[in-house]
């Protein structure tokens, strides 16, 4: 999609379509300069065709007299009280949904809504995002594409001729974490055949040498990771034909003596639960074991295209897991990288397996801070839903910096504690700890998040459970993308602070 930014009014726009809002039944400052163009048409139509003005809800108008466009498309936002951040993305996303068979050309108002604590700069980013995320599909294995005929070139309407070369940059921010999510996404909804751990290390390298000024990008084999001690990460990986990955990605867009931001994402490309197997129903979910990692790759698109003056280095600690001869059983004990003993008495608690050899790994870069990022719990969807995801740390000022980022980008976490009193429930009677909790799934995020936690002392570190939001099921089936928005927040407060 392509961007433009332009000072004009509705009424004399020669496009395909004219986006404005309605806030209920008000209508937005465009809208009702439509209207009146119209002599009073617009208002009449809404009325008749019962257009209440619902967030995301959307009403088009053909051939309105006194107005140069071929359609009127108008959104809902929800109540004026209401709007934020979240009601304009989502207004934003349905007019591209409802233009998904064109025209291909809009010029959007939407702009030039006051949100109240979004500057115009939020806006214009927000309403990109919006609308790139808006046009995604993912038809690569269907014989009959839905085709892209729908709307490819967006111009934003903006109030002030003089601010437009200001807001250049919002586009390019937009436009940037957009293209970093829909990587997320398309990442986690291919299917598990391709997308296996050396797969997911070929995007990588692929990524790396298009961007190869601001990108390292470098692998390691089974080989590299047993000389390295990583008992616990090989125990998922060897029971699968699949030789595990651990990718590193390095961008350095900030000074050359600043620590960097480290991302670690969990990369379980099928997660059968191992010898644990899982239950049959909806295994197939289980492909999305790898949005940790997918969202990290994701980032660093989105940093390598945006070009923030920041050093982030992106893990992603790629496996599959699978039942078979050579795969670990149930009391198998391993020593992990960083010399600690786990007693895995349960193949299906493999994330945090992979992940305490990639945090271990990641102490070598001295960061300033370290993120993992992972579909780690199904207990963290029954704490938290669909809708946050599960924060973990135990440090309360990174705790709020994550918090606001998920505010302001509209991808929101919620904080859980990691207390030391839960530590004891990983006792094992044989090992340094074991892989699940003796309180068995009470409070199975919490512990799941302690076991981590022993890996990372000597660093900044907080935990995301994205095991709620990283994937939408039913008719809906798909990747969202999340974290990329908020971790992409986070880091250009970062950048600017
Ligand atoms: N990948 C799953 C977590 C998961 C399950 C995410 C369902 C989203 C939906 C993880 O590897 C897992 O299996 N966790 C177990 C841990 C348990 C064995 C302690 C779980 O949540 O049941
Ligand atoms: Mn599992
Ligand atoms: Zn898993």
């Amino acid at each position: 999609m392509e961007f433009q930014l332009k000072h004009t009014f509705p009424a004399t726009e020669k496009t395909g379509t004219v986006i404005v809002a309605a806030s209920g039944s008000e209508l937005s400052p465009a809208a009702r300069a439509l209207d009146e163009a119209s002599g009073g048409h617009l208002a009449r139509a809404l009325k008749t065709a019962g257009f209440e003005g619902k967030p995301g809800q959307t009403q088009t108008l053909y051939t309105l007299p006194g107005i140069a466009a071929e359609q009127v498309l108008v959104v809902g936002t929800g109540e004026r009280r209401d709007l934020d951040s979240r009601s304009l993305v989502r207004a934003a996303h349905a007019a591209t949904r409802a233009l998904a068979k064109g025209p291909r050309k809009a010029v959007s108002f939407l702009a030039e809504l006051e949100v109240p604590g979004l500057s115009q700069e939020d806006r214009i980013s927000d309403i990109v995002r919006a609308s790139v995320e808006g046009s995604y599909r993912f038809e690569d294995f269907k014989s009959r594409k839905t085709g892209d005929k729908g709307l490819n070139q967006l111009t934003l309407a903006v109030a002030e001729k003089a601010a437009i070369p200001g807001l250049k940059k919002s586009l390019a921010w937009g436009q940037a974490v957009a293209t970093g999510v829909n990587r997320a996404r398309d990442l986690g909804n291919l299917p598990p055949n391709i997308c296996h751990p050396v797969y997911v290390a070929e995007q990588a390298k692929a990524l790396g040498k298009l961007h190869d000024k601001a990108l390292d990008v470098k692998v390691l084999g089974e080989k590299d990771m047993k000389k390295l001690g990583m008992g616990a990460f090989l125990a998922v990986s060897q029971g699968s034909e699949q030789e595990g990955q651990l990718v590193v990605i390095e961008y350095k867009g900030g000074k050359k003596s600043a620590a960097p931001v480290v991302l670690v994402g969990k990369g379980v490309t099928f997660d059968t639960g191992g010898i644990s197997l899982k239950p049959g129903a909806g295994m197939d979910e289980m492909k999305f074991d790898m949005c940790g990692a997918a969202a990290v790759l994701g980032v660093m698109t989105a940093l390598a295209e945006s070009g923030l003056p920041i050093n982030v280095v992106g893990v992603l600690a790629c496996a599959e897991n699978m039942p078979s001869g050579r795969a670990t059983r149930p009391g198998d004990i391993v020593t992990t990288m960083s010399g600690q003993t786990v007693e895995i008495l349960n193949t299906d608690a493999e994330g945090r397996l992979v992940l305490c050899d990639a945090l271990t790994y990641i102490g070598r870069y001295k960061p300033a801070v370290v993120i993992d990022i992972a579909t780690l719990t199904g207990a963290c969807v029954v704490a938290l839903g669909k809708v946050v995801s599960g924060l973990f740390t135990p440090n309360d000022e990174l705790a709020a910096a994550l918090i606001d980022a998920g505010q302001r980008s509209g991808d929101r976490t919620w904080r859980m504690p990691v207390l030391p009193d839960y530590q004891e429930l990983l006792d094992s009677p044989f090992a340094d700890m074991a892989n699940i909790s003796s309180g068995g799934p009470n409070g199975g995020a919490i512990t799941a998040a302690c076991f981590l936690q022993r890996f990372t002392r000597d660093y900044n570190w907080a935990h995301l459970d994205i095991a709620g939001v990283a994937w939408l099921s039913g008719a809906q089936k798909g990747g969202t993308g999340r974290p990329v928005p908020l971790l992409m927040q986070y880091l250009k407060s970062r950048a600017q602070a």
